[in-house]
């Protein structure tokens, strides 16, 4: 199978070619034959959120995304509004009930706004789940078949950590705007003059939060059900106690598009942030998830134009001498990084720029990170400990820590 073929269609859509994505997300060749639970790549992600109609509003307006797609009590379902927003080659579905009794209403007392699905493009859904429970995982809807007037969709889906799961499509025979029960509906809100066509072309990777000493057991889990193999990135003992009160490790699909870190919390003086999300989260969930851009400064001068907030990175952090010499030369000068706080990391194989933002609702939950890839396939192990302290003055302004 050649690289050109191995495209999603989103992807292609999305005009990105193969070059382009192996710089945005470390995309490599990769055959699945041999592979029990092969994933071609997203599908979606699927956030239950407090005001679902609102914050349709914000990920267009601050974020730049398109709405495609819609489904709500207009079209028949009666529970929940759903609007389908994409950027790039990635979907974001942003759910809030309707019906007082809808389940999403006690999911979102439970957790907040957070990511319910991790929604995964697969070529054959009935033999990843016959796959997955072969080895035990947690089958939560068997494979079927949903049809409307543009095709059939077969679709399972498989449980992960906390209240999270996995939705398992294979949208080979669909053309419709999502899935069978929405209806395609493009964005009203109007860009700003000279606004970017988009803030970020792809999703690079999701971290989910586990409670301590689940870390290995969750990557088991991707290893043994799903047939992800284990990256370097590996933040242990050293990292840990210190600055960071985390233990985290990294499992990818065989393409690399699909990358999970998995943080469990680390024995430490004080609360650790992995901590403070589990007893906010009320369990184990999507913490991060990184956008991949080709232009992180013109994306956060963007972003921060629109009102959203970034974690502060102190100013030592940029004149620290042994951080430059780590650095070495980058795309920009570093004073263009310092005046957005963005931070960088380096690898034996290129750098990464990266910068996170505050949590995106009330609770201090779930943030974005963006990511801009330059060679280095890390997630900024480097930047933990400057990371760290910035984030942890945050919780200390909480009260949290
Ligand atoms: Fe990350």
């Amino acid at each position: 199978m050649s690289f050109q073929e191995t495209l999603t269609n989103e992807e292609k859509l999305a005009d990105l070619d193969v070059d382009q994505l192996k710089k945005l997300v470390g995309l490599v060749e990769y055959d699945e034959s041999g592979d029990e639970f092969p994933v071609t790549g997203w599908d979606a992600i699927v956030f239950v959120v407090g005001n679902a109609t609102q914050a349709a509003h914000y990920y267009q307006s601050a974020w730049g995304m398109e709405l495609e797609a819609y489904s709500g009590p207009e079209h028949g379902n009666r529970d929940h509004k759903a609007f389908v927003l994409r950027s790039g080659s990635i979907r974001f579905v942003l759910k809030g009930a309707v019906d007082p009794d809808s389940e999403l209403v006690a999911h979102h007392t439970r957790h907040g706004d957070g990511v319910v699905d991790i929604a995964l493009e697969v070529p054959d859904v009935d033999k990843c789940i016959a796959q997955a429970k072969k080895v035990g995982a947690t089958v939560l809807v068997e494979p079927h078949d949903e049809t409307d007037e543009h095709g059939t969709i077969r679709i399972g889906a498989i449980a992960t950590y906390g209240e999270t799961r996995h939705t398992l499509i294979d949208r080979s025979r669909y053309n419709g705007p999502y899935l069978p029960g929405y209806v395609a509906r493009s964005s009203t809100f109007v860009k700003r003059d000279g606004a970017p066509k988009r803030l970020f072309q792809a999703l690079d990777h999701i971290v989910g939060n586990v409670e301590l000493g689940k870390m290995d057991e969750w990557v088991g889990f991707y290893n043994k059900v799903m047939g992800f193999t284990n990256m370097a990135e590996f933040i242990g003992d050293d990292i840990a106690t210190d600055y960071s009160a985390l233990m985290s490790k990294v499992v990818a699909n065989g393409n690399h598009r699909v990358k999970f870190p998995l943080n469990e919390p680390a024995i430490s003086t004080h609360k650790s942030q992995i901590d403070e999300y589990l007893d906010f989260y009320r369990g184990p969930g999507a913490q991060h998830l990184a956008l991949a851009t080709n232009d992180i400064l013109a994306t956060v001068d963007a972003l921060r134009a629109e009102g959203v907030d970034f974690l502060d990175t102190p100013d030592s952090y940029y004149s620290d001498p042994e951080l430059r010499e780590r650095i070495g030369q980058v795309r920009v000068p570093i004073e263009e990084l310092q005046k957005r706080g963005i931070l960088v990391d380096r690898d034996e194989d290129g750098y990464l720029l990266q910068i996170f933002t505050k949590p995106l609702g009330d609770r201090p939950t779930v943030f974005f990170e963006l990511i801009e890839r330059h060679g280095s396939l890390g997630f900024g192990k480097g930047n933990f400990k400057a990371l760290f302290v910035a984030l942890e003055r945050e919780q200390a302004r909480r009260g949290n820590l």
